[in-house]
């Protein structure tokens, strides 16, 4: 998705600018630029934009004339017009003395457009962010605050928003609505970003603006804040615990390893203080829902998108095995489109990483609108889905680079685990022995998960023996049918390398046609410990007698699978509600090690983006 930088103070912009825009890399993007107010020269503002990347911006201002102390930069995942320079932001008005940059979608712009045009605007792109850097061209009579409210009453749609005035020089403006900015200040002047890990460097306290709130940032680091209806208003500032190294790779070749290997740490936070030992029971302070009002749910829909909605299969599984509520589990931009059936015993939960999916975002209304009680599972303080849920659990991921989700995905299974488990004791389902127990067997998990990732040369042979293939075929039964869903969704997106996952005992109702004995299809099975085991053994066998290549992922010990299979990857022993969390770990790693076999860059996979903050 876009990224936005702004920086106004009193030394030169360009490093921000440049050092935000890399910081911001890990969201997609196939071009980037940055405006400046140019020292000694405010007739005219100094923009450099080119397709490509980074380093390129970098050397082409590096090699211009280019300087100021106010300036804004964007790197651009094109969504109207393609990807090219003169679409590349920041977008001028006729004037050249106007420049804006901006994420989202202005939904009206084409109606704007042919209006400006009317008045004899000239454009120069094809994009619909044009039009807003012609709307403060059109409204300005001296007064940029006015000028760029104006604007904004005439856009529908989502947008980040920052607007720099060469008659302006240590103004920067912005504003948003559906889409996220942050804002922050030190000593050397005042920032704004999209996210987060391009300001972390300058400042930790941080300040979100709501929709259609707007700031005027200041070269003495100053930030005043309006609300949508013009009147000042003093923002909360948040601290920001992440530091710089989060934001790096720690010595490991791509965010996404050394994310896979942060896991441990990830469920170690998940569980901290969720369980009382002296009560024994666990601990969700921030569930506003008494026992009763838990006893009264009838239905639980859970509501996300691509990885999240793995992992709300996974929850659906276990919530309904353990607290035995019926649980619906649906793509969000599905769900927002239909008439789902919310009663006063409804509940939701929208789990979404970023908390900035436009879809789930929008279902999330839809529900809120119906009565429904919405319970967000996000990982991003301040993201706009804790502004929207009644109620916010966080997953304890931290920032989240890769662009293939992995440590989020796991936090999210924990701590749906955990809820699935704090359900089922509410309602009298499990009772405190059991739930003791499988927290018991929950701490385990970090060391399990560190053995797996220490035994992890397993998986680089079986990588290696199908990296060459067209396609893959996961199978596996009950929650590993799930498990695998999102084993092949990795493998997809980061290898391009197609693969498909399916329960297996479905493989010979169709796709086990796509078995071709001459190319050895690999089919990857998740055979753990489970009450279909020998059901799955008897799956793994159809296929073998088809020709399929099986990659088994089983318990440590399971001869049985070693008589079927030499491509075994282990993993520890666990019971079956808890595998997906050991099994999705070297499925993230096979996914990998096929993903570099084949040249790919595992970190910023082609047409990808970490957060898609449009429909
Ligand atoms: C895949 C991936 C995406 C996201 C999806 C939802 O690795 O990262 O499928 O899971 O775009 O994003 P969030 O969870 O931020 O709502």
């Amino acid at each position: 998705m876009c990224g936005i930088v702004g920086f106004t103070g009193r030394i030169d912009a360009r490093k921000f600018l440049l050092d935000g825009l890399s910081r911001l890399e890990y969201r997609g993007y196939d071009s980037a630029g940055i405006a400046l107010v140019q020292s000694g020269n405010d007739s005219e503002l100094g923009i450099l934009r080119v397709k490509g990347k980074i380093a390129d911006l970098r050397a082409a201002v590096d090699e211009s004339e280019l300087n100021g102390n106010c300036g804004i930069g964007h790197t651009r995942w094109a969504t109207h017009g393609v990807p090219s320079e003169a679409n590349a932001h920041p977008h001028r008005d006729c004037s050249g003395r106007i420049a804006v940059v901006h994420n989202g979608i202005i939904e009206n712009y084409a109606q704007l457009r042919a209006e400006l045009i009317a008045k004899g605007h000239d454009f120069q792109s094809q994009t619909d962010t044009e039009v807003v850097a012609h709307l403060v061209e059109e409204f300005y009579s001296g007064d940029l605050i006015e000028a760029v409210r104006a604007t904004v009453a005439q856009l529908t749609g989502s947008f980040a928003l920052a607007v720099l005035h060469a008659e302006h020089p240590d103004t920067i403006i912005v504003t948003r609505n559906d889409s996220p900015l942050v804002l922050g200040s030190y000593e050397g002047g005042a920032l704004v970003a999209s996210d987060v890990p391009a300001i972390i460097e300058y400042t930790r306290d941080v300040i979100y603006i709501g929709d259609r709130d707007m700031a005027v940032l200041r070269s003495d680091g100053a930030i005043e804040c309006y609300d949508a209806t013009g009147a000042v208003f003093e923002p909360t500032v948040y601290h920001v615990e992440w530091d710089l190294e989060d934001a790096q790779r720690g010595g490991y070749p791509d965010f996404m390893l050394k994310e896979i290997h942060e896991q441990p740490r990830v469920i170690r936070d998940t569980l901290a203080g969720r369980f009382d030992v002296v009560s024994g029971e666990l601990s969700f302070e921030e569930l506003p829902l008494s026992s009763e009002e838990l006893a009264a749910v009838d239905r639980i829909y859970i509501v996300a998108c691509g990885t999240s909605y793995h992992a709300g299969l996974i929850g659906k599984s276990i919530i309904e095995a353990w607290a035995r509520i019926p649980v619906e589990v649906e793509v969000a931009s599905e769900f927002r489109y239909r008439n789902p059936i919310i009663t006063s015993g409804t509940l939701v939960l929208a789990i979404t990483q970023s908390g900035e999916t436009a879809d789930t975002l929008e279902a999330v209304r839809l529900a809120r609108k119906a009565g429904a009680h919405v319970i967000a599972l996000t990982n991003v303080v301040g993201s706009r889905i804790t502004r929207e849920a009644q109620t916010v659990l966080f997953i304890k991921a931290n920032l989240e680079i890769a662009v293939a989700a992995t440590k989020s995905f796991l936090a999210q299974v924990a701590l749906l685990t955990l809820l699935a488990l704090h359900f089922a004791q509410q309602r009298g389902k499990l009772s405190k022995e059991q739930v003791a127990e499988i927290y018991a067997e929950m701490r385990k998990l970090p060391e399990q998960i560190e053995w797996i990732l220490a035994n992890s040369h397993e998986i680089e042979h079986c990588a290696k023996a199908c990296a060459d293939a067209t396609t893959a075929l996961f199978i596996g039964r009950g929650v590993s049918a799930t498990t695998c869903f999102e084993g092949a969704l990795k493998l997809k997106e980061i290898s391009y390398l197609h693969a498909e996952a399916f329960p297996a005992g479905e493989i010979k109702h169709g796709p086990i046609a796509l078995i071709d004995v001459e190319k050895r299809t690999p089919v990857i099975t998740v055979v753990p410990q489970s009450l279909t085991r020998e059901k799955t053994l008897s799956n793994i066998e159809e296929v073998l007698a088809r020709g399929a290549q099986v990659i088994a992922i089983a318990t440590y010990g399971d001869k049985r699978i070693h008589e079927l299979t030499d491509l075994v990857i282990t993993i520890p022993s666990v019971s079956e509600y808890l595998s997906p969390i050991t099994a999705s770990v070297p499925l993230q790693l096979f996914a990998r090690a096929i993903a570099i076999a084949r040249g790919c860059d595992v970190d910023q996979p082609r047409n990808l983006a970490k957060s898609v903050t449009v429909e």
